[in-house]
């Protein structure tokens, strides 16, 4: 069958005279680029990929096109880190320039074998518009970084029988000596799945059956994509992000959504039995979650704070998107946590502390988009209270907590640079609430991540706000008693 062409299926090789160099003074000025999130300098950044702790540095690659925001030929770019602050920009990792690849590099992980870094990746193929078929790939960095296309590529050619083209993000892992691989599929009967490949030398695969979830996902779920799967406190915990999930109350609100599993995975039997799953992350903005194991064994996760579909302010700069802040999860009373990497508290210079009984509303002096904020709400004897960021005449992200409803919403309306609204402007979670709440919030010029009693409720949020929208206030309808710590944060 003939390929698909497109001009959006070039990759950089085929960039015009000068093309990049205008592209990136284009996007270079934006008041909204992150200042410590991992974002492209120009082009459209989705999925993490390949994390991984190797050779004394963190590895972090992520699905990028250069040319415009938009989704096209994807490669893996490359950024490294010793500590999660100072990133080092690397050469672009992948450039899908093979016929196994012909129409991106798409998304994988990272294993180390052998003292080398395997890339597993979904060398994608398109044959029109719509029909496609996918290759799974390998590539090998070595300790000195050098990364090599393995030369009997693909690994697994095509797609198993049953199923669509859809079949893609490679995770792979060793469990007792031997290697599985996951795979996000579609059932030729169009609903979502996941089908599990298996090795013995994490090269040569073969097909093992599907995974027998037991969740009852709705028929209207037509692909899971991005399975993770991971131990964890006791657990096994599977992460993925089902296409085709309709809102349901508070639940799945976003377009596409995130979910966690908690359960037993059996690998003889293919069968995940479930204890508990939920969505992950209650904001507007997160996607493609992808974890790796940290220097000291801790499971960590970056995600896609970013949504597909969803047209964005800085598409008009030809940049979006950026990675989750780095998050290390943990499971207590059998659910999964979020904490932001202890290694953030580096980015700290000056920190301001305060108490104060608020009745009403109360401003927390503040200059700067590039903040942590650790605010604990106690005595509570208010019904609803909470906090706006980005705050000024007419611009605000509103946070707030509600005691009957027990209830958290985070609402992104009022901003002159609003988006996305097709999805709405509010995300809500329940919340426990009983004398205190905790709030760790991460600001950084056109993100806030919100992490709610230490990763219970987390909510990712992108917002553009004006320059002059930089206020922070504390609110309540009754008394409560609020102290804080403010950290401005470098980079
Ligand atoms: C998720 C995803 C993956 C795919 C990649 C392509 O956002 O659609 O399934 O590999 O993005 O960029």
């Amino acid at each position: 069958m003939t390929r698909y062409t497109e001009p959006k299926y070039r990759t950089l090789f085929d960039a015009k005279e000068n093309e990049l160099e205008r592209l990136k003074e284009k996007s270079a000025n934006s008041p909204w680029k992150p200042a410590y999130h991992i974002h492209p300098q120009f082009g459209l950044l989705n999925d993490p990929n390949g994390l991984a702790y190797f050779n004394g540095e963190y590895h972090v690659f992520y699905q990028w096109y250069p040319f415009d925001a938009i989704h096209g030929m994807k490669h893996w770019a490359h950024v490294k880190s010793a500590d999660f602050v100072n990133w080092e920009r690397l050469p672009v990792a992948l450039v899908p320039v093979e016929e196994y690849e012909s129409h991106g590099a798409y998304s994988g992980n990272a294993l180390e074998v052998d003292g080398k870094l395997h890339l597993y990746y979904t060398g994608n193929i398109k044959y029109g518009r719509v029909e496609r078929s996918a290759n799974q790939c390998l590539a090998i960095m070595d300790q000195d970084g050098t990364i090599t296309k393995y030369e009997n590529n693909p690994l697994i050619e095509g797609v198993p029988d049953g199923y669509t083209g859809h079949v893609r993000d490679p995770k792979v892992f060793n469990r007792d000596g031997r290697f599985y691989m996951l795979l996000g599929a579609q059932r030729s009967d169009l609903t979502g799945a996941i089908v599990v490949y298996e090795s013995d030398n994490a090269i040569d695969w073969a097909f093992k059956g599907e995974l027998d979830l037991k969740l009852d996902l709705p028929d209207s779920v037509y692909m899971l994509e991005c399975p993770d799967v991971f131990e964890l406190d006791d657990h096994d915990v599977l992460v993925v992000s089902p296409q085709g999930l309709k809102a349901d109350g508070h639940d799945y609100q976003n377009l596409y959504n995130v979910i966690y599993v908690l359960g037993k995975l059996d690998l003889d039997s293919l069968t995940f039995e479930v204890d508990h799953y939920q969505e992950l992350d209650k904001g507007f903005d997160f996607y493609a979650p992808q974890t790796f194991s940290g220097k000291k064994n801790e499971r960590l996760l970056f995600a896609w704070a970013g949504m597909g579909e969803v047209d964005y302010p800085t598409d008009q700069e030809s940049w979006a998107h950026c990675l989750s802040i780095p998050r290390q999860l943990s499971v207590k009373n059998g659910r999964l946590l979020q904490k932001p990497v202890h290694e953030l508290k580096q980015l700290r210079t000056k920190t301001e502390t305060d108490e104060a009984i608020v009745v009403g509303s109360k401003a927390i002096e503040n200059n700067t988009n590039q903040f942590e904020l650790e605010v604990d709400f106690a005595d509570i004897e208010s019904n609803q209270f909470g906090l706006e960021l980005f705050v000024s005449e007419t611009e605000g992200l509103v946070l707030e907590m509600d005691r009957t409803a027990q209830t958290v919403s985070l609402n992104r309306e009022k901003f002159e640079a609003a988006f996305g609204g097709e999805y709405g402007f509010v995300r809500t979670s329940p919340l426990k609430i009983n004398q205190s709440v905790k709030v760790q919030v991460f600001v950084d010029r056109s993100i806030a991540e919100i992490f709610i009693n230490g990763g219970e409720v987390v909510f990712t949020a992108r917002v553009f706000p004006k320059s002059e929208s930089k206020g922070i206030t504390v609110f309540g309808d009754g008394k409560l008693k609020v102290s804080y710590q403010k950290h401005k944060l470098a980079q």
